[in-house]
């Protein structure tokens, strides 16, 4: 890599060489078997998925929002219900909760982790709260010993959003085995992501399992026999064939996105900018690498000016945004989310990084935050 070379916020296209043969070899034998939907590799994937999470039961779905969505019906959550989520995700989070028709209650975040607080969780429980959806955001496991604790004493249920975060642990578990269910995404950018849309539920319970699989595919309990009114959210067989491959490779991909971001904490660490924090108890995945400064649009423009990928998630909490506008929130209840929004940026982070593609990315910042 040449000084003048840009560095792509995500590049895919070494993973994709080195799995193509073997997926292409997949997709065939589906083929042969023409067994496209809810096949062998569906099956084979929701097995490896449940080991890998430690939960009794992994449910393919067509993405992470269903896995969300599902996860509220089977719950029973509906109209009349509020569940308390924060409003520093994406849309999808809070989004779900609509669409049950229950109302989404917004607590503010902890700087440090960019996660739900778990004291303000606690002070917005009401008689009408049912659930609470943390997120494990940007691959960093949300506090669930807390979390877990308040929804113990007041007879919650607890979603987990992990879909930016497959593979990181809260203490010694995988995240997705510490709620009523896990709900991940495998939208390519993800920590597992697959090549198009997917995603996954996971869960310890027979009931949600059985609920969940049924209300994926049409609310079907048989063929042509329908208990009640479902979707169609099944995962690809052609997408659960290369969640296979890539599961199998995901230790080792998270080892690399956390060296990276040990390379970023020491060579950023020295400059004026706060370096995400890592779990006390348990592992970040590093789907992304975020920072916080005070000069983040300086430091933007220099990355853009040298073509380097990057992004500010989040810049405006969900619960200011013109679809929540009715539900009356003002700035003042979200102090650390609107002052987040202002100084982060996530840098590139993906497993095939190299060393020089993150010195670049530093030294780009250096100069801008010494000009
Ligand atoms: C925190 C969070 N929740 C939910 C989703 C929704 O996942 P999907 O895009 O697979 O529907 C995403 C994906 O971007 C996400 O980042």
């Amino acid at each position: 890599m040449t000084k003048a070379e840009g560095v792509p916020y995500l590049d895919l296209s070494r993973e994709f060489d080195s799995l193509k043969d073997e997926w292409f070899s997949m997709i065939t034998e589906d083929g042969a078997r023409g067994s496209w939907i809810l096949g062998p590799n569906v099956h084979a994937f929701e097995k490896q998925a449940a080991e890998f999470v430690g939960t009794a039961h992994a449910i393919g779905v067509a993405n992470g929002t269903d896995a969300l969505y599902l996860s509220l019906r089977a719950l029973g959550i509906g109209p009349g219900d509020e569940v308390i989520t924060t409003p520093y995700t994406f849309f999808a989070t809070s989004e779900v909760i609509d669409m049950v028709g229950a109302t989404p209650v917004f607590v503010d975040i902890d700087a440090a982790s960019f996660n739900i607080n778990p004291d303000l969780v606690e002070q917005a429980v009401t008689a009408k709260t049912r659930a609470i959806i943390p997120v494990h955001l940007f691959g960093n496991p949300a506090d669930m010993t807390a979390i877990n604790a308040i929804a113990d004493k007041n007879g919650l249920a607890v979603v987990e959003d992990a879909a930016q975060a497959f593979g990181a642990q809260h203490e010694s578990k995988r995240v997705g085995s510490l709620g009523n269910t896990g709900c991940f995404s495998f939208y390519p950018t993800k920590v597992l992501g697959c090549y198009g849309d997917g995603g996954l539920l996971t869960t310890n319970s027979n009931e949600i399992a059985e609920a969940v699989r049924k209300l994926r595919n049409h609310g079907a309990a048989a063929a042509f026999q329908h208990d009640e009114v479902g979707m169609n959210s099944r995962l690809d067989e052609v997408q659960a064939a290369l969640l296979r491959l890539k599961l199998k490779k995901l230790d080792e991909n998270i080892a690399s996105r956390q060296r990276i971001a040990s390379l970023y904490d020491e060579k950023l660490g020295a400059l004026d900018i706060i370096c995400p924090e890592r779990p006390q108890q348990g592992s970040h995945a590093f789907n992304l690498y975020t920072i916080r400064s005070s000069k983040r649009d300086l430091i933007r423009q220099a990355l853009m000016d040298n073509s380097i990928g990057n992004s500010t998630c989040y810049p405006s909490p969900l619960a200011l945004q013109e679809v929540y506008k009715h539900l009356s929130y003002t700035a003042e209840d979200f102090p650390v989310s609107v002052a987040l929004g202002a100084e982060v940026l996530s840098l590139p982070v993906f497993p095939d990084m190299s060393d020089e593609q993150v010195e670049r990315v530093c030294q780009v910042i250096k100069q801008a935050v010494s000009s």
